[in-house]
C-alpha cells in the first residue's frame, strides 16, 4: 500500500484537556507528531464540569488549526463518553504541585481520579489500549489505574512518564560534553518520577560517527565522576522544582514534548540499539519487586515494549535503585485503603 494511504483514525484520549500540558499536547498530536504524518486521529478530550467552557475554547482552537489529520474531536466531561473505544489514553488530568510541595503531597489528592479512570479503561476502552500516566505522582497513579483495571486489561498496557527526566538528562550531558543532543544515546532513568529517580549514564554513549558505529562512552566523554554524582544527578532530580520556582507553574510544553516521544516510540518503535526510559509494571527484572511501576530502559517493537536486560549496574547506582524502590513501596503503603 502507498505510504500516503489514510488508515483508520486512532482514538486518543487526553484527560485534563483544559489544563496547561494539554494546551501544548493536543496540537502536537493533531499535527501528526505522535503517530506520524499519515495517521489520522480522533481526539477525545476530558475535563471536569467546571472546565467545560475552557474545553470548548480548546476545541475552537483545534478547529481553527484546520489540521488535516484531525478526523474529529469528542470534548466531554462525561467519563463514559471520554473512554469509549479509545486506543491510546494520556492521563494528564490531576492536580499539579505548586512551589514548596513534593510530588508525594499529591498522593491522596489524586488517587481517586486514577481509581475511577482505571475502572473506566477496563469498561470502555479498546482491549489493546496503551495507557500513559502523567498526573503526579505518576508511577503510583499508574499502579492505581492498573490495579483498578486488573481483571480486564493486561498490566503491560500501563506506563508512566519519565521521558521528561530522560530528555532533561540528555540535554545536560550534551551541554557538558559540547555535542548536539541527538548524539547522546541511551541515558537511562530508573525508578520513580520523583526526587529519588536515578539518572544513569553508565551505559550511555556519544555517537561520534553513527554510520561507522563509532561511539564514546559518556563516562569517558564527561571524565568527571564528581560532576556526575554531585551535580548532574541532583540537577535532573530537581529540575521539575526549578521550573516551578521560575514559572510559578509546573513544566508544561516540555512535558507535552516528552509525552509525544514516549507514545511515538511505543507505537512506532525505537531505533535499533537505542533505549528509552518508560515506567512500566516490573516483571522482576533487575530484582525490582514485581508489580511496582518502575522506570526502566526499554526498547519498543511492533507496539510492545521490553525491558533491556543485562545492563551493568554499578554499586553506586544499586544503592540509588534500592532507595527509589523503597520510596515507591512506601507510596503504595500510604494509599487510602
Ligand atoms: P493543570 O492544572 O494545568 O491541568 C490539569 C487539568 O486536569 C485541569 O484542567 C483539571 O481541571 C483537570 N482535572 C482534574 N481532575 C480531573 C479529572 N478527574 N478528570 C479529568 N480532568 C481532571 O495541570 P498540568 O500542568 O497540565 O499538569 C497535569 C499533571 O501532570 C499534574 O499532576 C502535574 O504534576 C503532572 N506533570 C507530570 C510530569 C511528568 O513528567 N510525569 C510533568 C509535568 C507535569
Ligand atoms: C516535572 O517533573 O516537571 C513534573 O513532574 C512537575 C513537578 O511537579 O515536578
Amino acid at each position: 500500500t502507498s505510504p500516503h494511504a489514510k488508515p483508520n483514525p486512532i482514538r486518543v484520549l487526553v484527560t485534563g484537556a483544559a489544563g496547561q500540558i494539554a494546551y501544548s499536547l493536543v496540537f502536537m498530536i493533531a499535527s501528526g507528531q505522535m503517530f506520524g504524518p499519515y495517521q489520522p486521529v480522533v481526539l477525545h478530550l476530558l475535563d471536569i464540569p467546571k472546565m467545560q467552557e475552557v474545553l470548548n475554547g480548546v476545541v475552537m482552537e483545534l478547529n481553527d488549526g484546520a489540521f488535516p489529520l484531525l478526523a474529529g474531536t469528542v470534548a466531554t466531561t462525561d467519563v463514559k463518553t471520554a473512554f469509549m473505544g479509545i486506543q491510546v489514553c494520556l492521563m494528564v488530568g490531576a492536580f499539579p504541585r505548586g512551589p514548596g510541595m513534593q510530588r508525594s503531597d499529591l498522593l491522596k489528592m489524586n488517587a481517586n481520579i486514577f481509581k475511577e479512570q482505571g475502572a473506566a479503561l477496563a469498561k470502555y476502552a479498546a482491549r489493546g489500549v496503551k495507557v500513559l500516566v502523567v498526573g503526579n505522582p505518576a508511577n503510583t497513579n499508574a499502579y492505581i489505574a492498573c490495579l483498578a483495571a486488573k481483571a480486564d486489561l493486561p498490566s503491560t498496557n500501563f506506563s508512566a512518564l519519565t521521558r521528561l527526566d530522560q530528555n532533561r538528562a540528555v540535554s545536560m550531558i550534551a551541554e557538558r560534553v559540547g555535542v548536539p543532543v541527538a548524539k547522546v544515546k541511551n541515558v537511562s532513568i530508573w525508578g520513580n518520577h520523583s526526587l529519588t529517580q536515578v539518572p544513569d549514564v553508565t551505559n550511555a554513549v556519544i555517537q561520534d560517527f553513527p554510520e561507522k558505529g563509532l561511539t564514546t562512552p559518556v563516562l569517558t566523554a564527561v571524565n568527571d565522576n564528581k560532576w556526575l554524582e554531585e551535580s548532574f544527578i541532583p540537577q535532573v532530580q530537581n529540575r521539575g522544582a526549578a521550573v516551578i520556582a521560575a514559572r510559578k507553574l509546573s513544566s508544561a510544553a516540555s512535558a507535552a514534548n516528552a509525552i509525544v516521544g514516549h507514545m511515538r516510540d511505543w507505537v512506532l518503535g525505537t531505533k535499533d540499539g537505542e533505549t528509552v526510559s518508560m515506567a512500566v509494571v516490573s516483571d522482576g527484572s533487575y530484582n525490582i519487586p514485581k508489580g511496582l511501576v518502575f522506570s526502566f530502559p526499554v526498547q519498543c517493537r511492533a507496539g510492545e515494549w521490553s525491558i533491556v536486560q543485562g545492563l551493568k549496574i554499578t554499586p553506586f547506582i544499586q544503592l540509588k535503585l534500592d532507595a527509589t524502590t523503597k520510596e515507591l513501596q512506601s507510596e503504595i503503603d500510604a494509599l487510602p485503603k
